[in-house]
């Protein structure tokens, strides 16, 4: 098959965005423009090169993308045109292959609307994506002859009235033969309005020279829609939002509101999920069957098992969660946080690196960082593993069927054995043996008919 080159241009300055960061690095579902693009591109064919040519902020780029494989790079220093910016990356596309043109700052483009693209260049055609827009200002318009046939495109600023009439525009996607792109960018002249090179002239290059060019038009606007300022940003997360929650349904996932959810990385979902209104999923996070999320949550890179119910207003990054537990509400599960089945864990709990055995309960109030507790355990409401001494972390060990009482202070390292418990409002600075109690409470003092203190009044 013929090698696919698929050039993605992204030098643009991005001056309506009003930043400091260029602007195929801001964000839409939490990852950068561009991420975007390479993904739909690597989707599209896997085997395919794919060219970035960059320009602006182009230190800064080359960082965010260090880890990126398979990419190449090309740096166009000055932005001279769409044209000039092809003329950049075709010396490291393979003349006997086809060439894919995409854009760094229009995110949205799906692998299922190139495909065709793709392969009609692979026919010997120079296939072109267009749109119908009720307002085509500002775009390159498709000039067709009687007969429908693309003839050329013409720039907004290079239109005459009739021809900013037309409706159907330039998406500026477009695949063709690599050496035929090639001899036609080498011809292109900056005469026109702007004073640039203009890759749309290679249209009516086509025609002249007999290849057919060959129009696939999107119904959805925003799937080529790009990015030139914030509130186009904006509108295209919505859109992407959208996109995800319908999916989402398709899989089979009850949202009470397709219009409150976020997702920013990548959900999988079991079967009969139930989200609740306003939970943000960042990273990878991963549902089990008949899970529950309440309203209000936040799930980051997360394993949640079957039939857990989490209540609302919980936070949950980096943790793991067993089938039947119980979260929430306001729980915050920090990173290294893993939950056995049947776990409790109630409002106003924060675990960090904690590992909590088969249906042991933490039901108020209480903070365990590096601990392990066992199965069967009752952590009492108000407990606190005191787990830094300012320098160093240390180590709780709880046992099985250990009952903490409220309000202790667990000083680590500490082990409290299996059975063992502890009597409320201690402070537990040592080991307590199995099946003990251990109680640090001070004596009661009782004083009767104690008299108070006493006001004089003042004169
Ligand atoms: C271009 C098309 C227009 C189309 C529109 C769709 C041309 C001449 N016009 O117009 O027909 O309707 O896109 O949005 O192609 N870029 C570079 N280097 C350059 C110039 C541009 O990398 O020297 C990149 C930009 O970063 C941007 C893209 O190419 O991502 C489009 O450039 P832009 O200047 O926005 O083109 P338009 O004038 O909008
Ligand atoms: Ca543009």
């Amino acid at each position: 098959m013929q090698q696919l080159s698929i050039l993605i241009l992204a030098a643009g300055q991005g001056k309506r965005m009003v930043s400091d960061l260029p602007k195929i690095l801001h964000r839409l579902g939490n990852s950068p423009l561009l991420t975007h693009v390479l993904t739909a591109a690597h989707q599209l064919e896997a085997a395919a090169t794919r060219i970035v040519v960059y320009g602006h902020g182009g230190e800064m780029v080359r960082a965010a993308f260090a880890d990126e494989p398979n990419v190449l790079w090309v740096e166009q220093a000055e932005q001279l045109g769409t044209g000039h910016a092809v003329a950049q990356a075709l010396p490291l596309a393979d003349d006997a292959g086809v060439a894919l043109v995409l854009y760094g700052d229009v995110p949205l483009i799906q692998s299922e609307t190139l495909q065709p693209l793709v392969d009609a260049a692979r026919q010997g055609q120079l296939a072109l994506l267009t749109v119908e827009l009720d307002n085509p200002a500002g775009y390159g318009r498709i000039v067709r002859d009687d007969q429908g046939q693309v003839q050329r495109i013409v720039e907004e600023k290079d239109a005459t009235p009739s021809e900013r009439g037309l409706s159907e525009i330039n998406t500026g996607i477009l695949a063709v033969s690599t050496a035929k792109l090639r001899g036609w960018v080498a011809e292109l002249r900056n005469e026109n309005a702007q004073g640039e090179y203009y890759l749309t002239d290679v249209i009516a290059l086509a025609v002249r020279d007999g290849v057919p060019v060959e129009p696939f038009t999107v119904t959805e606007p925003l799937e080529v829609q790009g990015v030139n300022d914030r509130r186009q940003l904006a509108e295209l997360e919505r859109y992407y939002q959208r996109r995800q929650a319908e999916r989402l349904m398709r899989d089979g996932a009850t949202l009470l509101d397709p219009a409150r959810v976020d997702i920013r990385g990548v959900l999988s979902t079991g079967r009969d999920v139930v989200i609740d209104v306003n939970v943000v999923f960042e990273g990878t996070v991963r549902l089990g069957d008949r899970v529950k999320i309440g309203p209000f949550c936040m799930l980051k890179d997360a394993v949640i098992g079957d039939d857990v119910q989490i209540l609302s207003h919980c936070w949950v990054d980096g943790a793991e969660v067993g089938s039947g537990a119980q979260i929430g509400p306001f729980a915050r599960l920090r990173p290294d946080t893993r939950l056995a089945a049947g776990v409790h864990i109630g409002n106003f709990v924060e675990t960090k690196k904690t590992r909590i055995g088969t249906g042991s309960k933490v039901n108020h109030l209480t903070y365990l960082g590096d601990a392990e507790i066992g199965t069967g355990v009752n952590v009492g409401a108000g407990t606190i593993t005191c787990n830094y001494d300012g320098v160093n972390k240390h180590k709780t060990v709880i046992e099985d069927d250990a009952f903490i009482g409220s309000n202790s202070s667990l000083v680590a390292p500490v082990r409290i054995g299996r059975g063992a418990t502890i009597g409320a409002g201690s402070s537990v600075s040592r080991d307590v043996p199995d099946s003990s109690l251990c109680l640090t409470r001070a004596p009661r003092k009782e004083v009767t008919n104690w008299q108070r203190p006493v006001k004089t009044k003042k004169l």
